[in-house]
């Protein structure tokens, strides 16, 4: 019994650790009929459980051996209609109740994909470990984040650079993949403002768990705000020598991969904002020091990644470097 209470107690914690993706507190359309659906297949299961277990430990108990019953032998029943057809039909009725709302609603689901109006369109492409968002019609990139206006569908058209993963962001609904090759799309709409987070779903290599995003559901004014700012976040002007070092230094080693505004896109992750991360790579936590460790040997902190190590970058360079990137905001 201890160990069972343990086990549970356990459990518990473990889930609870997952609790900032809120699998069952939707916030869109889809979600919802989502949760519904789970909701209908739940409620029969339990249903059916409740039955066969009251069934199982009644007859259990019943017909128990005792001792004036130590040599009773059962007769035994075979082709008894009422029986054969009480056992079939019930569980035929259980599955017409799951299987109507279940077809209706993915059907329903499949078509929203196509006939909703005036959506956003977000390409969302997952590479080894990261998620580039990019804005087709408004020309922005950003990295492990999208924002959002509430009540309007998002499209979101699912690519990937490498290999499969899975777009997944529970309380707005869906799950899909990503596959090579190939473009998915997942329509989806949020009902409420506020931060939606985000997982890769899909064992995608050594750190597949570092794939989290978030996505920033915000009223349509302030979507439209935020789209006018994002051409003219730049990388500041006037910057300290030290930091002007550090730009030297990132343009000549590190801007073949990394752009550092939203208008730009890049091979690697885009840096814009990189201030206002609260982590690097979604693992460390983004203090200078920590940046510097990470430019030195990424995959040391992040295993697989792509990004190469700087093995030789002296102390001053990487110093100058975490200056610069601690002022992209
Ligand atoms: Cu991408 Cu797991």
């Amino acid at each position: 019994m201890k160990r069972l209470c343990c086990g549970i107690l356990l459990t518990v914690l473990f889930l609870s650790g997952c609790s900032s993706l809120k699998v069952l507190d939707p916030k869109g359309t889809v979600a919802e009929l989502q949760l519904n659906l789970f909701q209908i297949s739940i409620a029969i299961m339990l249903f059916v459980f409740f039955v066969v277990f009251s069934m199982f430990v009644y007859f259990t108990w019943k017909y128990r051996e005792t001792p004036d019953r130590r040599h009773v032998k059962p007769s035994y029943v075979k082709g008894n209609r009422k029986l054969e057809f009480t056992w079939t039909v019930i569980p035929i009725l259980l599955l017409v109740i799951l299987a109507v709302p279940t077809v209706k609603g993915t059907f329903s689901l499949a078509e929203s994909d196509e006939t909703s109006e005036n959506p956003l369109t977000i390409e969302v492409t997952g590479h080894q470990y990261w998620w580039e968002v990019h804005y087709p019609d408004q020309g922005i990139t950003l990295t492990n984040e999208a924002y959002i206006p509430v009540d309007r569908p998002v499209e979101f058209q699912l690519k990937s650079a490498d290999v499969i993963h899975s777009f997944w962001m529970p309380r707005l609904g869906g799950k899909k993949d990503l596959i090579p090759g190939k473009t998915n799309t997942l329509t989806l709409n949020a009902s409420e403002e506020g931060v939606y987070k985000g997982q890769c779903a899909e064992l995608c290599g050594a750190s597949h768990s570092y794939m989290r995003f978030q996505v920033h559901a915000v009223g349509k004014q302030e979507f439209s705000q935020w789209v006018d700012q994002q051409s003219e976040v730049k990388a500041s002007e006037n910057l300290d020598p030290t930091a002007e070092k550090g730009k030297k230094l990132f343009i000549s080693k590190c801007l073949t991969c990394h752009a550092v505004s939203p208008s730009e896109r890049s091979e690697g992750p885009n840096l814009a904002g990189f201030a206002d991360n609260e982590r690097i790579g979604n693992v460390l936590s983004n203090t200078d020091e920590n940046v510097e460790k990470w430019i030195k040997d990424s995959s040391s902190f992040k295993p697989d990644v792509n990004m190469p190590p700087f093995p030789d970058l002296t102390e001053e360079d990487l110093n100058a470097l975490s200056t610069y990137l601690s002022q992209l905001e």
